[in-house]
């Protein structure tokens, strides 16, 4: 299902969080959850790369992270999932390592609007 058909998916325009709020080399997960399921999404940050991703292993559907914010690469160049190593690309969310190898992650768009990091699409 598009992470946009999900319940309690963010609408277009959303805004996420601040720039400042995003470390680099680091991810930071965000919930939605007004009614029913919640939706879980991620964002990671290299430098000037700003990606977001359904928090869901395309291995076995789960959550990619046991502890809070835990999603990158001890060097942070990577997506990774907690349960069975799998590597993920940054950038395009490409399985390139593990159980689920040439799998991506569901990307959520993205729009930095000055400090501001919004959900991309139009509203
Ligand atoms: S659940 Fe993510 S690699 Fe298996």
């Amino acid at each position: 299902m598009a992470w946009n058909q999900r319940s309690n998916a963010p609408e277009p325009g959303t805004v996420i969080c601040r720039l400042q709020e995003l470390e680099d080399g680091k991810g930071r997960e965000f919930t939605f959850s007004e009614d029913g399921f919640p939706f879980s999404m991620f964002i990671v940050r290299k430098a000037e790369l700003i990606r977001a991703y359904v928090n869901e292993c395309p291995h076995t559907g789960i959550p990619l992270n046991w502890s809070p914010d835990e999603f990158t690469s001890e060097d942070g160049s990577l997506i990774i999932c907690s349960t069975h190593g799998a590597l993920f690309e940054l950038d395009d969310g490409y399985c390139s390592f593990g159980p689920c190898t040439g799998d991506h992650l569901e990307q959520v768009p993205l729009e930095v609007d000055g400090e501001e990091v919004k959900i991309g699409g139009s509203s």
